[in-house]
């Protein structure tokens, strides 16, 4: 425990029926470093304000919208310290920017923009902010996600060779966003998503994940991004090849209409002697398979883990954690970073960059059938 007064949050999003606004708020508070206390939840003044009652926030500290809260809160002496951002993609970039410019720290779902543009624009409103700003890559809070970096960064399977990721759900096979789901409609609507669906949604996520792994970026893909279900307006099944600084070649796979997939993130890296294997629909092991020995399975809270995974978990072995405790990693290294100590690995605008370059890269040269195209230009 850091011995201070929690750090105070404001949330932009997660109304009423909202996914991820609920997952925030509890893993943000898992560990009490930080309270929420503050928020817009909603458009909707009625849902506004229910989520504020639900939630304990008092009735003078929710605003009808963000530049009214952040002015706001900028007077109070018991003004906020964080923003989370938690709403559809296009407001994403107008909240953090406005936060960071307002002095407040910046914690937004992902992806970090509606288009690569504004990601860059916001990289350079970040630094000269002087504030910090993460980014809710979720899967980078598994502690056995955290153990396949140090494994491949120690050498142990030798030089990367090989990765494969996937990340399939099922949950658009029908064009859901026509039968009034409000998650499908903002989904599928360039306006709201960004020039990608499915691979803005989750091709991020496994982008991000093989980047993490491998500690290695991707310097050229070649992608076959399609909107499957007829008439919808973005993609819903991504299929790219990837070719890994250093050589390594690998294959990411995200799909929205793989019928009866749930949540199957799933990543696997080859190097000379041997492989990883994680699952995000059983996060708690690790698998290694030798070329020339018997396979290992490795168990979440087992005192044989690196420090990284052991530093992100709560209870020894066997007792499951999952999603909501993977978010809260993310949430305490963010407080550990604004208290000034160790940020752990906590996803940047560099990572929100990455993210954003190679959505619209892979859109792009799908659409223009441009064979194999480069990611560098943006790094940061
Ligand atoms: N990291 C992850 O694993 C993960 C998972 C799901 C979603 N996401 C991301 O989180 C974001 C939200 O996704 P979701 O599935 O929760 O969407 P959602 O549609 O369930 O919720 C969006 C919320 O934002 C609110 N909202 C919309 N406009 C607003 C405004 N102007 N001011 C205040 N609130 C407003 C809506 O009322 C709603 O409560 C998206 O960017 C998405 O990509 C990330």
């Amino acid at each position: 425990m850091s011995g201070r007064a929690p750090l105070r949050l404001a949330m932009v999003g997660g109304g009423p029926g909202s996914f991820i606004g609920p997952v925030h708020r509890m893993a943000a508070e898992l560990d009490g470093r930080i309270r929420l206390a503050a928020g817009v939840f909603s458009r909707d003044p009625e849902k506004n304000a229910r989520a504020a009652a639900d939630w304990g926030v008092a009735p003078d500290r929710v605003y009808p919208d963000h530049h009214a809260m952040i002015a706001a809160e900028r007077a109070r002496p018991d003004g906020v310290d964080l923003v989370s951002v938690v709403t559809p993609n296009h407001l994403h970039f107008d909240v953090s920017a406005a936060a960071l410019r307002g002095g407040l720290h910046v914690i937004s779902d992902k992806p970090a923009t509606l288009n690569l543009a504004q990601a860059v624009d916001l990289a350079d409103i970040v630094a000269a902010s002087g504030k910090l700003y993460g980014l809710t890559y979720t899967y980078t809070g598994y502690p056995m996600v955290r153990e396949a970096r140090e494994i491949v960064a120690r050498g142990d399977l030798g030089a990367v060779r090989k990765v494969v990721v996937e990340y399939s759900q099922g949950w658009l096979s029908r064009p859901l966003e026509r039968e009034d789901n409000k998650q499908a409609s903002w989904r599928s609507d360039p306006s709201q998503s960004g020039v990608g669906g499915c691979i803005g949604d989750i091709g991020v996520h496994a982008f991000n994940i093989a980047e993490f792994i491998t500690g290695k970026r991707v310097e050229r893909l070649c992608a076959d991004v399609a909107a499957v279900v007829p008439g919808r307006h973005l993609d819903d099944d991504c299929n790219v090849l990837l070719r890994f600084e250093g050589g390594a070649r690998g294959v990411l796979v995200a799909s929205q209409i793989s019928a009866g997939a749930r949540n199957g993130l799933k990543i696997s890296v080859y190097g000379e002697t041997g492989g990883l294997t994680w699952g995000h629909e059983d996060p708690n092991v690790l698998t290694l398979d030798w070329l020339d020995g018997p396979s290992q399975v490795l168990h979440a809270g087992s005192a044989y883990l690196g420090a990284g995974a052991r530093a992100v978990t709560r209870l020894p072995t066997g007792h499951p954690e999952g999603f909501i405790e993977a978010f809260a990693n993310i949430y305490r290294d963010f407080a550990d970073a604004i208290e000034g100590r160790d940020a752990g690995f906590v996803p940047d605008i560099g990572a929100g960059v990455r993210g954003m370059t190679f959505v619209e890269r892979a859109v792009a040269a799908s659409r223009d059938d441009a064979g194999w195209v480069s990611l560098q230009g943006e790094g940061r």
